[in-house]
């Protein structure tokens, strides 16, 4: 994979921003997050990037509202895509929901509990994911 990672994010009660987190940490990539009204930290053009992984918590079993608009907004901008989710159940249609705004398939995906997240029991998932992420 050429060129930075790109972390992007939305997080409500800190499980996906943990994540996050752990993610761009091990991929030396740089955080941004987006905010519930689904604006994102300036300074980020994901265009910029080799990669971006996104990260969203399951809400109402899809992805959350904030990331479906990063999403729609910047579908002509990312280059390419992996996502990732926190959830309390599963996950239900968060990953293809995510495939179909991005207008592309993500390289990888991986869905972590929240309440794993919340006692960081995150390493070995978040390790096989950056492991595919960095062939
Ligand atoms: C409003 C709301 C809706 C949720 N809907 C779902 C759901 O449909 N399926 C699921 O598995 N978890 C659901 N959850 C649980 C969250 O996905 C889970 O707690 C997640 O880790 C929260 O991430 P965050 O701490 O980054 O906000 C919901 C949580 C909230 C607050």
């Amino acid at each position: 994979m050429s060129g930075k990672c790109l972390v992007v994010y939305y997080s409500k009660t800190g499980n996906t921003k943990t994540v996050a987190e752990a993610i761009a940490k091990r991929m030396g990539g740089d955080l941004c997050e987006v905010s519930e009204r689904g604006v994102a930290q300036s300074g980020f053009d994901p265009s910029s990037y080799g990669l971006v992984v996104v990260g969203t918590p399951v809400n109402g079993f899809s992805t959350s509202i904030p990331i479906q608009g990063y999403l729609k907004e910047n579908s002509t901008k990312l280059p390419n895509l992996a996502f990732f989710a926190t959830y309390g159940l599963y996950t239900a249609g968060t990953f293809g929901g995510m495939s179909k705004l991005a207008g592309k398939k993500p390289l990888a995906t991986v869905a972590i509990k929240g309440t794993d997240a919340k006692q960081g029991k995150i390493d070995e998932r978040v390790d096989a994911f950056v492991a595919s992420l960095k062939k």
